[in-house]
């Protein structure tokens, strides 16, 4: 059996993310309100981002639902999911989030319920049958925790139910292979993590000596 992984862009920088689609490097683009604040945009900018990200080719494009309670929560979500099939609403892994998510399952939705941070929010989300859960591999090694054990169990629990694991803060190019190691098949990274996993030093070192190869017989 064939296995699925993917790349995403955790960002808002339009300039990066540009780039890392045209060179069909990433599956789409991740997203919530920290991350439309840190690439200096609000939820003010997400139909011209939809929009933007659409046409330069994201496959699937993430905005995060806001609100203080789950009914304004889903009618957020319900006017992101208006702009058009590639986007997957995200809600938090709250007990307004879960409200939301099941309501916006039912709509027939694409959902990701995010910032997961214990196994039965894993099960809990698999339960309601939407799309995708993100437990944060940093933040969860920052608390101290065995981040990579707990979303390795975490995988294990959703693993055949139509649920999957995007996993999220991750810092390094070692955060996405430790967990594809366990079994997870997507992950999300800001673009330098992205581009730092494309990059070995002796990999520039061989092709540079390929290059040579190739002008020394031009030469002759
Ligand atoms: C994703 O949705 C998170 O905001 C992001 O991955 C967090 O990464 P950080 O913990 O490195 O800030």
């Amino acid at each position: 059996m064939t296995r699925e992984l993917r790349f995403y862009a955790d960002s808002a920088n339009v300039e990066e993310i540009s780039g890392l689609l045209a060179d069909g490097l990433v599956h789409g683009v991740t997203t919530n309100p920290t991350i439309l604040e840190r690439g200096r945009r609000s939820v003010r900018d997400i139909p011209e981002l939809y929009a933007r990200w659409e046409a330069e080719g994201a496959r699937e494009i993430f905005f995060q639902a806001w609100g203080d309670s789950a009914k304004t929560m889903i009618g957020n979500a319900e006017r992101l999911a208006a702009l058009g099939s590639r986007v997957v609403v995200k809600v938090p892994a709250t007990r307004d989030g879960f409200t939301a998510a099941a309501a916006l399952v039912s709509a027939g939705a694409t959902v990701l319920v995010t910032a997961v941070y214990a196994q039965a929010q894993a099960l809990a989300a698999a339960t309601i049958g939407v799309r995708y859960i993100a437990p944060y591999l940093g933040r969860l090694n920052d608390a101290g925790r065995e981040g990579v054990a707990e979303i390795s169990a975490m995988q294990s629990l959703v693993q055949g139910s139509g649920t999957d694991v995007l996993a999220a803060s991750l810092r390094t190019p070692d955060d996405i292979v430790s967990l594809a190691e366990v079994g997870v098949p997507f992950f999300t990274a800001a673009p330098a993590v992205i581009l730092a996993a494309l990059y070995s030093e002796v990999s520039d070192r061989s092709a540079e000596d390929f290059e040579a190869a190739v002008a020394r017989g031009l030469q002759d």
